[in-house]
């Protein structure tokens, strides 16, 4: 067996993502949200599954991440953690549960360690939640940081629009990335920035950088699964590629389901008992 084969098996840690960072391996990172799909996105050798907030539209049809709640992403992130063995499950803390002081910051993390199992959380925002960040690491508990575009706060900044184009909003993104390195964040997720910026600022941390809509200079990537996998509707910006039409797939093989139901086609009498 090769050593490549050997690491291959190896659990994902967030010590590992560090080593990959070092190394100069990339990191590859999807959202999952139930324990099927988790299941086959661990096995097909993913690096870290985010139960991503994005749960909320993905999941439950919401518009924005904004209304899951902490009891949803718990719930979320135990099904993943049942399906999942090799990877490293992140789970995102969602709004409301961490941005009121850092008593509740810590309160929730603990509660999304011991009742789901994931082994680490994600919080978007810098400066302004650095008190929470450092209580939950503190507790023994990484941390993920989630800057750029961040979701939670759609309602503040009115647009999904691409961030940090401006020099002072990416003086203060550079400022953020380096107090999260600095205080002990494991990792950092950067949404929608120039490919620039995300590249100065993976050179400059020590923690993985990992990009979506942030260009290849970055040390790893992460898209929303039922995106890349075609089963999302409308929703098609620059940096999404998609791997597959799943959505049609689904479609075709339901449609044909409910025409052999109708012509009693289905079940055959090799499928009775
Ligand atoms: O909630 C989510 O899926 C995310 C990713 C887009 C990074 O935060």
């Amino acid at each position: 067996m090769s050593t490549n084969t050997v690491d291959n098996a190896r659990k994902v840690t967030t010590m590992r993502l560090r080593e990959m960072k070092q190394r100069g391996e990339k990191i590859a990172m999807l959202t999952a949200y139930d324990y099927s799909m988790a299941r086959l996105v661990d096995e097909a050798g993913i690096d870290v599954i985010l139960v991503g907030d994005s749960a909320s539209n993905v999941m439950i049809g919401n518009p924005t991440t904004l209304p899951i709640t902490l009891d949803q992403m718990i719930y979320h992130a135990r099904c993943v953690v049942n399906g999942c063995s090799r990877a490293l499950v992140v789970c995102d803390m969602p709004f409301g549960s961490y941005q009121g002081n850092s008593k509740e910051a810590l309160a929730s993390a603990i509660r999304i360690m011991k009742e789901s199992g994931a082994e680490a959380v994600k919080m978007e925002g810098g400066a302004e939640i650095r008190e929470s960040i450092e209580r939950i690491l503190c507790a023994g508990i990484p941390v993920m940081g989630h800057l750029g575009l961040t979701p939670q706060s759609i309602n503040k900044f009115g647009t999904y629009a691409v961030r940090a184009r401006q020099e002072a909003e990416a003086r203060k993104l550079i400022e953020d990335a380096r107090m999260l390195d600095e205080i002990g964040c494991f990792g950092l997720v950067l949404e929608k920035v120039p490919a620039e910026l995300a590249a100065r600022v993976a050179a400059e941390v020590s923690i993985p950088v990992i990009g979506i809509g942030a260009g290849a200079g970055v040390d790893g990537q992460v898209l929303v699964l039922q995106d890349m996998l075609g089963i999302t509707k409308g929703f098609s910006p620059k940096f999404l590629r998609r791997y597959a039409d799943l959505g049609t797939a689904i479609n075709k093989a339901i449609g044909a389901y409910v025409e052999d139901v109708k012509n009693v086609a289905f079940p055959s009498p090799e499928e009775q008992y």
